[in-house]
C-alpha cells in the first residue's frame, strides 16, 4: 500500500506550529493532538457502520452509527502518547493499547521494553500512533508486535515522515496503510527527520 499523505492547509498551519522550535510544551501538546485526530478522520473513511432506528423530533428514521468496538488505538510511548486525546475526540469508546519501543541513539535500533494491548485485540483493527516515522525501525517492530498478537488489520498514522522510514515500512510490512501529515526531505547523519521538528518525546513532555 502506498503512504497517504495528507494535504489540507490546516493541516499545513497546525506543522508549522511544531516545527517552530519556539512552541511550548502546552501548544505542542494541543496542536499534535488536534492533527491525530485530521488523520483518524482520514484513516477511518472505511470503518464499518451499523444501521439503527432513532426518533427525531420530526419522526422515526434509519441512520448509520459506527461500530465502536472495531478499533483499538495504540501509542508507541513515549510521543504516540500526544496523538491519544484527538483519536479519542473521534472515537471516544475505542480501546487503548500501549507499545514502549525507544531508540537507541547510536545504532537507532529500537528497544522494546512494554506491551500491553486489550485481550480482544485479534478481534480489533489496530491504529498505532507515532508522531515521528523516521529510519522507520520502530514502526517495523511495534507493526510485528501487533501482528504477532494476531491483529490482521493495521493502520499507521504518524504527523512527519520520512521517505526511508516510509520505504522500510512499505517493504517488510506491504500491508500497513501509512497515514502522515507531512512527507519531509530526509534524515540526518544522526536519524533525525530533515527538517523535522526536532525530538517529538522531548518536546512533548519537556524532557531537554
Ligand atoms: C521517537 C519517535 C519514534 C521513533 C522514530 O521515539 O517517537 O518512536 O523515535 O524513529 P525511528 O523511525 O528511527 O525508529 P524515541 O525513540 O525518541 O522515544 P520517545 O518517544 O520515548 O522519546
Ligand atoms: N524521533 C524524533 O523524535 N524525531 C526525529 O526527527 C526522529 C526520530
Amino acid at each position: 500500500m502506498k503512504a497517504i499523505i495528507l494535504e489540507h492547509p490546516l493541516l499545513k498551519h497546525k506543522l508549522s506550529i511544531l516545527r517552530d522550535k519556539n512552541t511550548g510544551t502546552k501548544e505542542f501538546r494541543e496542536v499534535a493532538g488536534e492533527i491525530a485526530s485530521i488523520l483518524c478522520y482520514e484513516a477511518t473513511r472505511d470503518a464499518k457502520l451499523n444501521e439503527v432506528e432513532v426518533e427525531t423530533p420530526i419522526q422515526k428514521t434509519n441512520v448509520k452509527k459506527l461500530d465502536e468496538n472495531q478499533y483499538a488505538f495504540v501509542p508507541i510511548l513515549r510521543a504516540g502518547l500526544s496523538m491519544v486525546d484527538g483519536v479519542l475526540s473521534m472515537i471516544p469508546n475505542a480501546k487503548i493499547g500501549h507499545i514502549g519501543l525507544y531508540r537507541n541513539e547510536e545504532t537507532l535500533e529500537p528497544v522494546p521494553y512494554y506491551f500491553k494491548v486489550p485481550k480482544d485485540i485479534e478481534h480489533r483493527e489496530v491504529i498505532l500512533l507515532d508522531p515521528m516515522l523516521a529510519t522507520g525501525g520502530s514502526a517495523i517492530d511495534a507493526i510485528s508486535q501487533i501482528k504477532k498478537a494476531g491483529v490482521k488489520k493495521i493502520k499507521f498514522l504518524s504527523i512527519i515522515a520520512a521517505p526511508e522510514g516510509i520505504a522500510k515500512v512499505e517493504e517488510v510490512h506491504p500491508d500497513v496503510q501509512i497515514y502522515t501529515a507531512s512527507l519531509d526531505s530526509h534524515l540526518n547523519e544522526k536519524g533525525y527527520i530533515v527538517p523535522g521538528l526536532g525530538d517529538a518525546g522531548d518536546r512533548i513532555f519537556g524532557t531537554k
